[in-house]
């Protein structure tokens, strides 16, 4: 097992991060620095910043992970700032911004930036095309999960088991185009 600093206070990442990559022999801690946040619309450039600076610190194989809700109607609202939406206005304050609009198209994105003193600074994106439901349903896991519907779904995030939203989620996509990538470096440690 490769073992990984995951930068990160939220324990829900964790849990799904390491239900993806397990497969890969990859196992990531958790540790719940202070994660230096840019102003950025980019989750790729915020995710990539905080992981170099984290480095700087730790000098391990690390990685950080950066995601977001981007509504269409909202012109991608909340983007960048779901962490402060959710725990703010929450799933249904989402809705209520919603109230009346046909078009409830959404995206979840996810990117991930790894470093690690031989392999240095890389990253790993993943989406999930979606809407967002009509009510809030389902209690699995965390944020907005319970309004979101992946595309060709009728099921939330929240209604489904976990193996399943990993199917579809854009933490999946990441972290398996991250745990592929470092298979294909084959090495035991990074
Ligand atoms: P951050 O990456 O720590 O800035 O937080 C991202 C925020 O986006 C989370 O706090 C959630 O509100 C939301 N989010 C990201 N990924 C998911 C997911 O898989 N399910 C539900 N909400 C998510």
């Amino acid at each position: 097992m490769v073992s990984i600093l995951f930068i990160t206070n939220n324990e829900h990442k964790v849990e799904e991060a390491n239900r993806i990559l397990s497969p890969f022999g990859v196992r990531l801690e958790m540790s719940p620095q202070k994660k230096v946040e840019i102003q950025s619309d980019s989750l790729v450039k915020i995710a990539k910043y905080a992981a170099l600076m984290a480095a700087k610190k730790l000098k391990s194989p690390l990685l950080v992970e950066d995601s977001g809700l981007f509504i269409k109607t909202l012109n991608g609202f909340p983007g960048p700032f779901s962490s402060y939406v959710q725990k703010t206005i929450g799933c249904e304050g989402i809705l209520k911004l919603l109230q009346g609009r046909e078009d409830r198209d959404a995206v979840f994105r996810c990117a991930v930036a790894f470093w690690s003193p031989s392999l240095g600074i890389h990253t790993f994106q993943g989406r999930s095309l979606g809407r967002i439901s009509l009510s809030v349903r389902g209690h699995a896991g965390f944020g907005f999960d319970p309004i979101f519907v992946p595309s060709g779904e009728d099921l939330t995030f929240a209604e489904m088991p976990p193996e399943q939203k990993d199917r579809f989620s854009h933490r999946g996509a990441a972290f398996r185009a991250f745990g592929s990538w470092l298979s294909s470096k084959n090495i035991a440690k990074p």
